[in-house]
């Protein structure tokens, strides 16, 4: 099968799709178990047993606590069944690595995106025992989400706290300080009393743009399998283009001496100013055009 977004997506037009995709709102579509069924019946993600005789490589579990993937350890697979069984959550990291259909869909939502040569695409499966879930969380990436086996309730939250985080966070945990530094809201205390909740059946597709708050619950033993997507920011393209070009330069590369140093650092203040006019001169003749020459796609 031609994999691709528009085979993805089935019933949803490309134009619908990207206003979706543009207003950050989530959506799912279901029965797509006929279309998918390359995906949705591949043989090793049939049942739990399969999956763990199958998977070639160490497990994450949650650990007892917030179940989220700060708080997971990897284990060996065995000691996986076993946890299963006691009704821990497992995720499998990049599956794409072991097959060759899911490596190929991943690539093509990539490409069909449009997204950067810089963005990292990651396959997950999520097997998880029944009543248990994920605790309340945003991530920073774009996900999609093919429920293969069993059933799973998702509680969706647009997000007040913060417009376009560039790292995840779950109530509860430790939040990155350059996240806190840029916050809008308050942190809620749970999942916004405004939520939507579904219900994902095998065969049903959901998108889960960034930022959005979610938690979620296995209404029956449940096996799903993940495509995200995080793709640089404008900063990152940024910063890493300048960072290649002054990194061209003997005088950038220079050590930031005496910045530290009361009687010098006058001394490398007056160096860093100089450094700085060059780089105001340079910085007026830059186009986008030129930075994303550095990387990506662009019609000249
Ligand atoms: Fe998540």
């Amino acid at each position: 099968m031609q994999a691709s977004l528009e085979a993805l997506l089935c019933t949803l037009s490309q134009e619908e799709f990207f206003t979706y995709y543009k207003n950050g709102e989530p959506f799912a579509l279901h029965n797509l178990e006929g279309p998918l069924s390359e995906l949705v019946e591949l043989p090793f993600l049939n049942s739990f047993d399969n999956l763990i005789k199958f998977w070639p490589d160490s497990v994450n579990a949650y650990l007892p606590g917030i179940n989220d993937e700060v708080n997971s350890q990897q284990v060996k697979k065995e000691t996986a069944r076993e946890l299963f069984k006691e009704g821990k959550g497992l995720f499998f990291d990049d599956p794409n690595r072991f097959n060759e259909v899911i490596d190929k869909w991943l690539k093509a939502i990539h490409r069909d995106l449009g997204l950067s040569e810089l963005t990292y695409s990651r396959s997950l499966i999520y097997a998880i025992a029944k009543d248990q879930g994920t605790s309340t969380h945003f991530d920073q990436n774009i996900n999609f989400v093919l429920q293969i086996s069993g059933t799973k309730k998702w509680w969706l939250a647009k997000n007040e706290m913060v417009t376009n985080p560039m790292s995840r966070y779950t109530i509860g945990a430790d939040m990155e300080p350059e996240l806190e530094s840029y916050l809008e809201g308050d942190i809620p205390k749970g999942m916004p009393r405004n939520a939507t909740e579904i219900e994902l059946k095998p065969g049903s597709l959901l998108f889960l743009p960034r930022g959005v708050w979610h938690k979620t619950i296995a209404t029956s033993d449940a096996i799903s399998l993940n495509f995200t997507f995080t793709a640089p920011t404008w900063i990152d393209l940024l910063t890493s283009f300048l960072r290649a070009k002054l990194a061209q330069s003997p005088s950038w590369r220079g050590t930031a001496d005496f910045v530290n140093d009361p009687s010098r650092s006058l001394e490398s203040i007056d160096q860093f100013d100089l450094l700085l006019s060059e780089l105001k001169e340079n910085i007026n003749q830059l186009s986008a055009q030129d930075i994303l020459g550095a990387t990506e796609y662009i019609p000249r």
